[in-house]
């Protein structure tokens, strides 16, 4: 069942008068552009005369990026360090959104901001490295963060937590807040294998098909593994439902005890799969806020990760080119 361009209109139109608070493991996207045209006499490696340099927001501040290119209003609550990354993160995702406050993003001075650096000479990935502390926040940051979510999501519509498995989502926070959030609006996870159990309630978990299989310790990665798996989570969770994407196959949807539900890809010319989860988690968030059905909701995700597979780096769809995305 498609979904029309007319109702597809009617849903955008309503996440601008929405308002998303996400947590999770925010991070920092950075590119060094540069040539090689000689190898290193002091190791037989490829020196990069750097040409240009850019920064986007990733990991849960990318799902922020998303939100707030589809006209939501949003704000992203996580932690980073006392560094010069710290401090374009927090600049930046000010920047990004009107909503975003200065206690949003909890300064630990125990532990670095996230950077994943990736280095591109000729339009080919020669390295990326990764800074990052992947042990969960200390007790102090858990109170810190769970007292600015208990504020945050007395305002929202919709609660998202973007788990990267970077330290920011503990078992605690989510034990105080989920109940919380549920109560009154729709929670979607974006989840990683360690904090499964902990995930609850729930209203919709999204995890790819990898992570799927994994968690419920199915082998087949097949139309049957993977209902097999869904029911096995929404089981495991007792959450409302359960979306796997697969990339270039699509989406998977179980809602309730229905039968699951496919959900075929958008995608017409794929560059580069970077980000798509969060794209997928952010505007099933915003739709849901704003009223649609899962199915819609699933519908419109798959539609906007279409497009940002489309393009090259981090990359956002707008809530313009997500309605032309509609025939
Ligand atoms: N190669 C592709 N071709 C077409 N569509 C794609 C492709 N990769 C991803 N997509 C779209 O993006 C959605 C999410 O992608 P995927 O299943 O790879 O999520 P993910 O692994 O969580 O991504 P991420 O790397 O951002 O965490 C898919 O359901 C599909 O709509
Ligand atoms: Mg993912």
């Amino acid at each position: 069942m498609a979904l029309t361009k007319q109702r597809a209109n009617e849903i955008v139109a309503a996440m601008r008068d929405v308002t998303i608070v996400v947590l999770g493991d925010v991070m920092l996207d950075e590119f060094v552009w540069g040539d090689v045209t000689r190898i290193s006499p002091e190791a037989p490696v490829p020196v990069v005369d750097i040409r240009r340099e850019s920064v986007h927001l990733g990991g849960a501040a990318n799902v922020l990026s998303n939100l707030i290119a589809l006209g939501a209003k949003a704000c992203v609550v996580g932690v980073v360090g006392n560094d010069a990354a710290g401090n374009r993160l927090r600049t930046s995702v000010r920047e990004a959104s009107p909503l975003q406050a200065e206690e949003h993003l909890v300064i630990d001075e125990s532990r670095p901001s996230t950077v994943k650096t990736r280095i591109i000479a000729h339009s080919q990935l020669v390295v990326r490295a990764d800074r990052e502390l992947r042990t969960p926040v200390n007790g102090h940051t858990e109170e810190r963060i769970i007292g600015t979510l208990k504020e945050a999501i007395k305002n929202a519509d919709a609660f998202v937590v973007s788990d990267y498995d970077k330290g920011v989502v503990t078992p605690r926070i989510l034990k105080e807040i989920l109940p919380l959030a549920y109560e009154r609006v729709p929670v979607l996870i974006d989840p990683k294998i360690r904090n499964l159990p902990s995930y609850r309630p729930a209203t919709l978990v999204t995890p790819n098909h990898h992570e799927a299989l994994r968690m419920t310790n199915t082998e087949e990665d097949s139309d049957g593994g993977l209902h097999h798996a869904a029911r096995l989570l929404r089981q495991t969770l007792s959450c409302d439902a359960v979306l796997i994407t697969r990339g270039d196959r699509g989406m998977i949807l179980l809602e309730g005890d229905g039968e699951p539900v496919y959900v075929e890809t958008a995608a017409r010319e794929v560059y580069d799969v970077t980000g798509a989860g969060d794209t997928v988690i952010a505007t099933l968030a915003a739709a849901l806020a704003s009223g649609s059905s899962m199915l819609e909701a699933a519908n419109l995700a798959n539609h906007a990760a279409g497009i940002v597979v489309g393009k090259v780096g981090t990359a956002t769809a707008s809530a313009e080119e997500l309605i032309a995305s509609f025939q």
